[in-house]
C-alpha cells in the first residue's frame, strides 16, 4: 500500500477502532482516504526546533465518519494507538494533536518520496478517488488572444494562471480539456481590413505579422477617434460594412481575415512553445458566429428572449439576488461577444461534458461572465450552477510593465530584454557552467516572468519589476531554478553513491528535520491549493523549501563525510530536490540541471 504519512496515521487509527470493535475490519481500508484527509499538519512552518512532528484530528469529523457519535470514547480509543509511530495522543479542544516519531516519520517521509518520485503530490497514485473526489472532467479555457489585436498583459496573466490549473487537475488525476479561445471575430476585423487597405503591404504583413497588424490597428483607430472629435464617423461605418461583408461570407474579405488569422496564429504558436504552455483544443469565435440562431430561436420560444424597441434582443437574468441585463442580439440581428459565448458553451458541454469549467480571463470581464452564467443556468448547462466565482477564475493587472523601449506592447519584447537581462548577469556571475547559455539565459527569462506573476494571490494588481523578477538571491523564478541547479550539482557531485536504505538516525539534526517536515507537508498542500486556485500557496512554498535547502548546505555537508552520514543527508537532499523539480514542473517551469 502505497501512501503518505497522513494515511499511515490515518491506518493506525483504524486499524485500533476495529481491534476495539467499533468498525468492521472490512472498513478499514474502504475509509482510510477519508480518514487521512482529516489528519492535517500542524503549523509545519512555524516549528522552529527539532521537536516531534505534530498533525491535528478533528474528532468531531472522524466520529462522522466512522459513524461513533461519543467523542470521550473515540478519545480513550486514540490514546491507545501510541506505538512505534505514534507517540502521543493529546485532546486540543475538539481535536486530537497525535505527535509522531521523528525517526519513524524521516524514514517513512524519504521512503514515500524515492518510491514516488515525480508523481510524489499527485493524489492518482497516493490516494485513489473515491466517491467525494471522484475522477472528474474539467475544461479550463485560458489565454484566448485576440487575432486583431495586441497580445496583453491580462492574456499574459490568462496564460500563466490557466496552465498552473490545468496542470494542477491533471496532475491530481482529473481528466482536462486546455482550450484555447481565439478572438477572431468582431467589428475589429472590419476596421482592420479596412486599415489595411489603407496603410498596410503584404511585404510586412509576412516579415513580423503581428507587429504589422498592430501598427495597421492603432493608425486606424486613431483615425477613428480623430472623426469622432470632429463629430464624423465615415472611417468607422466604413469599416463595419466590411465586417458585415465578412459575415455574409464575401470570398475577398473572408481570404484577408483567414490569412491575418494564420499569421497570427503561428507567433502565437512560438510564444506559447517558448513558454512551454500547451492546450488539447483551439476554438474560434469565429466558429459560433453562425451557430447562434438555433439558440436564439430555442430562447424565444421558451418566451425568455425580450426584444426593445430598437430591435435589439435581451434577456434577464438572475444575479445575486437581482436581475441584470444580457443582450444577445443587436438590432442587425448579428451576434454578440456574449451571444457567442453561449454557444461556444453548449458545444462544449456537448463535445467534453465537463463536469466543471474554467475561464480564467481579467476581473474587467465579471460582468460579462455574470451575463454568462446567467443565461447558461437556463440552458441545462450543469456546471453553470457552481457559484460564479469558481467559473470565472480571475486576477487583477500589471502596473508599469515597461521595456526598455518604452510602453510594452509585446509579450515577446518582455521575454527577449529579460534574458538579455539575465545574460548580462550571468556573465557578471562568472558562475556560469553551462554552455548552453542562450537557451537557460530563456528558460531563465521565462520563469522570472512566470513566477513574478504567481507570487500574490490572483485578485491583486502587482507592479511590474524587473529587479525583482529576475534576481538570484530573493524570491523569485531565477531563485528556485538556482536552487534546483545547485540541488542537482551537489548530487552529481559529492561524491557519494545514493541508497535508499540508509540509518535515518544520522539525521540528528534541526536542518534535515524541518526539510523533511516541509517536504511531508507538499502532497496536501497540493490538495488544499484545488480548493482555491491560487498559485501563490505553491510558489510561496517552493521558496521556503529552497530557503531550507540553502541553509542545509553549510549544515548537512556530504562530501567527505563518513558514509552512512553522507547517504542519509544525500537522501534529504535527493528528497527535497524531487520535490521543488515536482513543485515547479507543476506551476509550469522547466526545472534546470545546470545554469
Ligand atoms: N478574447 C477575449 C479578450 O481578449 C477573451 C476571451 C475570454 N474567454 C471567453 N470565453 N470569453 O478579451
Amino acid at each position: 500500500m502505497s501512501g503518505y504519512f497522513r494515511r499511515t496515521i490515518a491506518n493506525r487509527i483504524l486499524r485500533t477502532l476495529s481491534k476495539h470493535g467499533k468498525l468492521a475490519a472490512a472498513e478499514v481500508e474502504r475509509l482510510e482516504r477519508n480518514v487521512a484527509l482529516l489528519v492535517t499538519t500542524q503549523d509545519v512552518r512555524k516549528k522552529t526546533r527539532l521537536g516531534e512532528p505534530q498533525y491535528k484530528l478533528d474528532l468531531a469529523s472522524l466520529g462522522r465518519t466512522v459513524q461513533i457519535s461519543s467523542t470521550q470514547g473515540l478519545m480513550d480509543i486514540l490514546a491507545q494507538i501510541q506505538g512505534d509511530v505514534v507517540r502521543e495522543c493529546t485532546p486540543d479542544k475538539h481535536a486530537v494533536m497525535i505527535s509522531v516519531d521523528p525517526h519513524t516519520f524521516h524514514k517513512e517521509v524519504l521512503d514515500v518520496v524515492q518510491r514516488e518520485g515525480p508523481s510524489f503530490g499527485s493524489a492518482s497514485l497516493n490516494l485513489p478517488p473515491t466517491e467525494g473526489t471522484s475522477q472528474q472532467t474539467v475544461l479550463v479555457e485560458y489565454s484566448s488572444p485576440n487575432i486583431a489585436k495586441p497580445f496583453h498583459a491580462g492574456h499574459l496573466r490568462s496564460t500563466i494562471i490557466g496552465h498552473f490549473t490545468a496542470n494542477l487537475y491533471q496532475h491530481l488525476g482529473h481528466t482536462v480539456h486546455r482550450v484555447n479561445y481565439l478572438g477572431d471575430w468582431g467589428t475589429q476585423f472590419g476596421l482592420l481590413a479596412l486599415g489595411f487597405q489603407r496603410y498596410g503591404d503584404e511585404t510586412s504583413l509576412k516579415e513580423d505579422p503581428l507587429l504589422h497588424l498592430f501598427k495597421v490597428y492603432v493608425e486606424i483607430n486613431q483615425k477613428v477617434e480623430e472623426e469622432k472629435q470632429s463629430k464624423s464617423n465615415n472611417t468607422y461605418q466604413q469599416g463595419l460594412q466590411l465586417f458585415t461583408k465578412l459575415e455574409q461570407g464575401d470570398p475577398e474579405m473572408l481570404k484577408l481575415w483567414k490569412q491575418f488569422r494564420e499569421l497570427s496564429l503561428e507567433e502565437y504558436q512560438k510564444m506559447y512553445q517558448r513558454l512551454g504552455v500547451t492546450f488539447t483544443d483551439t476554438q474560434y469565435e469565429s466558429q459560433y458566429s453562425h451557430q447562434t440562431q438555433e439558440l436564439l430561436t430555442s430562447l424565444q420560444n421558451r418566451g425568455l428572449l425580450k426584444t426593445d424597441e430598437k430591435g435589439v434582443g435581451y434577456m434577464m437574468v438572475e444575479d445575486r439576488g437581482s436581475d441584470i441585463k444580457a443582450t444577445l442580439v443587436k438590432s442587425d440581428g448579428s451576434s454578440l461577444y456574449l451571444t457567442r459565448d453561449v454557444a461556444a458553451a453548449l458545444d462544449r458541454r456537448d463535445k467534453f461534458r465537463p463536469d466543471r469549467m474554467h475561464y480564467v480571463v481579467e476581473g474587467g470581464q465579471q460582468l460579462h461572465f455574470r451575463q454568462l452564467v446567467g443565461v447558461l443556468r437556463h440552458l441545462d448547462v450543469p456546471w453553470a450552477h457552481r457559484p460564479v466565482e469558481d467559473i470565472h477564475i480571475q486576477f487583477g493587472r500589471i502596473e508599469g510593465m515597461s521595456s526598455r523601449r518604452g510602453t510594452v506592447v509585446f509579450l515577446r519584447d518582455i521575454l527577449d530584454e529579460a534574458r538579455e537581462r539575465i545574460l548580462q548577469s550571468m556573465k557578471e556571475r562568472k558562475t556560469t557552467k553551462t554552455e548552453d547559455i542562450e537557451r537557460v539565459a530563456d528558460v531563465l527569462a521565462v520563469s522570472g516572468v512566470m513566477v513574478q506573476d504567481m507570487k500574490g494571490r490572483r485578485n491583486n494588481n502587482y507592479t511590474f519589476s524587473w529587479d525583482r523578477m529576475l534576481s538570484f538571491s530573493a524570491d523569485s523564478g531565477v531563485f528556485l531554478q538556482y536552487a534546483h541547479a545547485r540541488l542537482c550539482s551537489l548530487i552529481a557531485n559529492c561524491g557519494v553513491a545514493m541508497s535508499s536504505e540508509v540509518d535515518v538516525s544520522c539525521l540528528n539534526s534541526d536542518s534535515a528535520h524541518q526539510l523533511l517536515l516541509v517536504v511531508a507537508r507538499y502532497p496536501e498542500l497540493v490538495e488544499e491549493t484545488l480548493m482555491t486556485l491560487e498559485p501563490c500557496h505553491i510558489v510561496q512554498y517552493l521558496f521556503k523549501l529552497s530557503h531550507l535547502i540553502n541553509a542545509a548546505y553549510s549544515n548537512l555537508p556530504v562530501k567527505g563525510e563518513a558514509t552512512e552520514v553522507a547517504q542519509a543527508r544525500l537522501l534529504v537532499f535527493d528528497s527535497a530536490r524531487q520535490v521543488l523539480c515536482n513543485g515547479m514542473k507543476l506551476i509550469g517551469l522547466q526545472p534546470l540541471h545546470q545554469m
